[in-house]
């Protein structure tokens, strides 16, 4: 068994422990939502205390099973190690999903070499993206394919751009909505239809499955993708930027050639990896604490706020 065959088991074994925290928690509840315990880059990025209690759980079996490891997590930040590998997590991707109680959110863990706080300048080599309400767990190890549950994943043939059903997200910050709608406005008249699904993480293993035919987002973060990425390039799916940039902040497009060009070139042709000018900020303009509180949620991570 490859390293990163036994690091892909680790991370399924902790993805699964932490869904198994995230449903007592619903069960334990009685009735309503979770409470949120504060926000971040704008009042509707919020926290609960699910999201620290699973990141808490996650980081103390990393640090007994593999001490040695970097990690960086949504929640808490980046912990530094020796290995030259780190940790990466998002303790829940789809937190709005996961505080309406609709069942697309996930626990993603992944194990990355180089610097996951440089876009182009990580590789995914093992991860786990587990699906509590489901119970679909997608796992891929490098060179070792990527799986659901027993299947192995290999990518659909892909459609034209017309046929496609492309996924997106939009971040939390008015500003960057703004161009967001803009590029959606631009990018609906040339496919099948768009999805929303509100689970970076969940959209990049759509694709995999094939239950989605590509997927694009400007602002995601590393920990959004970095075990889907590789549960979808495993698949035999690629993630980039637009104009020969890595997939990161700026933008990530995914999916399987010839659409995959296809899209890039239409995102290109939009200026989807721009926000509109500061003046358009109508956040700033409401609330004007509120770009300074992005940029200190992204502090350190050398991700872009969402
Ligand atoms: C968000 C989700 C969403 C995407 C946002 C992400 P979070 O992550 O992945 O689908 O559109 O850009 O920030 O906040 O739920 O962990
Ligand atoms: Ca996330």
């Amino acid at each position: 068994m490859s390293d990163f065959k036994g690091a892909m088991f680790l991370a399924e074994q902790i993805a699964r422990e932490a869904g198994d925290l995230i449903l007592r928690g619903e069960r334990d509840r009685s009735g309503g939502r979770p409470e949120v315990e504060s926000t971040k880059s704008s009042p509707t990025d919020v926290v609960t205390a699910m999201d620290r209690a699973v990141e808490d759980l996650l980081r103390r079996r990393l640090a007994e099973a593999r001490p040695g490891d970097g990690v960086l997590g949504e929640e808490a930040g980046l912990q530094a190690g020796t290995t030259g590998l780190t940790w990466v997590l998002d303790p829940i991707d789809g937190t709005v999903n996961y505080l309406y109680q609709i069942p697309a959110y996930a626990v993603s863990v992944a194990l990355v070499t180089g610097d996951p706080t440089v876009p182009g300048e990580w590789q995914a080599v093992a991860g786990c993206v587990h699906q509590p309400a489901t119970g679909d767990t997608w796992t891929a190890a490098s060179g070792d394919g990527a799986w659901l549950g027993g299947r192995q994943l290999r990518l659909h043939p892909v459609p034209e751009l017309g046929q496609a059903l492309v996924a997106t997200g939009f971040g939390y910050r008015q500003q960057r909505r703004t161009g967001q709608a803009r590029v959606v406005a631009g990018v609906l008249p040339w496919v099948r239809d768009i999805r929303r699904i509100g689970s970076a993480a969940l959209d990049l293993c759509g694709v995999a499955t094939g239950t989605l035919d590509a997927y694009y987002e400007r602002g995601v973060n590393v920990w959004d993708i970095a075990a889907a990425s590789l549960v979808l390039t495993e698949a035999g799916g690629a993630l980039r930027g637009l104009r020969g940039a890595p997939a990161g902040p700026e933008m990530v497009v995914a999916g399987g050639d010839p659409l995959l060009a296809d899209l890039t070139e239409l995102l290109a042709e939009l200026d989807a990896d721009t926000d509109p000018e500061a003046e358009t900020d109508l956040e700033a303009e409401s609330d004007p604490e509120a770009g300074s509180t992005a940029e200190a949620g992204a502090a350190g991570t050398g991700a872009a706020p969402a």
